[in-house]
């Protein structure tokens, strides 16, 4: 396998630039794609190759994401830092998909990565490639995953971390991580638009290697949420996938891996793909519905801390895949989320505010007839939910202003006698 069978392409005009490269844009400030030699592996890599690495040992057969390593990065596996990732379930729920009004309805639960979010996939690319190109140094800004993830995977390499975070609006599961796994973190007096803006000029400054999804070997781990659920449904593909939208690099990597196996011919048609933005940071859902390029927000706002984002980097190769798959961009509102989220919650599998897009989304999408009854789906549940425990606390204490709990599962109090337990009970 040639180290070398893969380039990077301009999103925006046709200039392409060598594979292996300390590069984020293009000169025109278009975002990258990694662009793969898919005809030189036709033939040669199938279904049959990603089942067989399922039994083996082989810690990069066994990751979620380097299992699937011809359409990732062709590199050794002995060059791979991994943990090794993905692996993650596909939940089914009946009282779930009864609620949602979808009844072929399954939750890929990416919350169970190593560090608690899907951001996981992505990073043991993207440190992978930091260490190729001989980086001592990453960063990322971040609204609290991608920070989780990074400082991690960086301590796993012997790398120093600098992440940058929105003040006040990370929440404490994912400001802990940074923290615990030594990264310097910054909270930066603005939001993650700001943050993101000057980790570009940080690093452009100092030489420092920019871990966030803009670098296009983040996208290319994260394409494997999408291999690995194809697995998960013995290769049969859903009608339907649904996905939280942020930065959008996530629905831009899920786009992108259906895309490559279709010209491959390993599947014959794509799933529609339904990105749900928060209401409050709702630039791409807007833009789509008005058919026209994102426009930033200026004040993104939405308790989904994770998705509060005014300005995506990566809208249109995001909206690429949309397109190509006749799927939808749409919008969900906090209250909507947060119903959705005591939904799933209540059904035991459970994820952070973020995630619970996909489940208000599809709810919504189902109700209004865009996706079919008869339509098979999968939902995708981005963050564990411990990434956020304080908004279940407050959501079942009825003390979110703004937000009504209409789903709650208040906390009993009870004097220390028998008689005062069992009244708590209800027995
Ligand atoms: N869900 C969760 C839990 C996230 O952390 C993110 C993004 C998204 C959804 C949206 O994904 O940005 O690819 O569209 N979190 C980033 C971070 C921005 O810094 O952790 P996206």
């Amino acid at each position: 396998m040639s180290e070398l069978s893969f380039t990077l392409a301009c999103v925006d005009c046709d200039a392409s630039y060598p594979g292996l490269d300390v590069r984020y844009r293009c000169e025109c400030g278009g975002t990258l794609d990694v662009i793969h030699d898919l005809h030189a592996l036709a033939g040669k890599v199938g279904f049959n190759l990603f089942d067989r690495r399922l039994a083996s040992k082989v810690l990069a057969d066994r990751s979620g994401v380097w299992r699937f390593r011809e359409f990732v990065l062709p590199l050794p596996p002995e060059e791979i830092v991994t943990k090794p990732e993905g692996n993650t379930n596909l939940y089914r729920s009946v009282a779930l998909s009864d609620w949602v009004g979808i009844a072929d309805l399954a939750w890929k639960h990416e919350g169970e990565n190593p560090t608690g979010s899907f951001k996981d996939r992505g990073m043991t690319v993207g440190i992978t490639v930091a260490k190729k190109l001989g980086m001592d140094r990453v960063a990322c800004a971040s609204t609290g995953n991608t920070s989780a993830s990074m400082a991690s995977y960086a301590a796993m390499a012997g790398m120093k971390a600098y992440v940058f975070i929105p003040e006040g609006k990370v929440a404490f599961g994912k400001l802990s991580q940074a923290l615990a796994y030594g990264a310097t973190t910054i909270q930066i007096a603005g939001d993650f638009d700001v943050a993101m803006r000057l980790v570009q000029e940080a690093c452009a400054a100092r030489g420092v290697y920019l871990l966030n999804s803009i670098n296009p070997f983040r996208i290319e781990g994260q394409k494997a949420i999408a291999f690995e659920l194809l697995q998960d449904l013995d290769w049969t593909v859903p009608d339907w996938i649904v996905v939280p939208g942020g930065n959008l690099g996530n629905s831009a990597a899920i786009g992108k891996a259906f895309a490559e196996l279709h010209t491959l011919g390993l599947i014959d048609r794509l799933p529609k793909i339904a990105v749900i933005q928060a209401a409050g940071a709702n630039p791409f859902a807007a833009a789509f519905k008005a058919g026209t390029p994102v426009t930033p927000l200026a004040a993104a706002e939405t308790r989904a801390t994770a998705i509060r984002i005014g300005d995506p980097i990566s809208w249109r190769k995001s909206l690429r895949g949309v397109t190509a798959s006749g799927g939808t961009v749409d919008q969900v509102t906090d209250q909507e989320i947060l119903d959705a989220k005591a939904h799933l919650d209540a059904s035991g599998i459970g994820a952070e505010p973020a995630s619970c897009a996909s489940v208000a989304g599809a709810r919504k999408l189902a109700a209004a007839g865009v996706i079919g009854r008869g339509e098979s789906v999968v939902g995708i549940l981005t963050g564990h939910l411990l990434k956020d425990p304080e908004i279940v606390v407050d959501y079942h204490r009825g003390s979110l202003s703004g937000i009504t709990s209409n789903f709650a599962n208040a906390l009993r109090r009870s004097e220390p006698t028998l008689k005062a337990v069992l009244a708590a009970m209800g027995e």
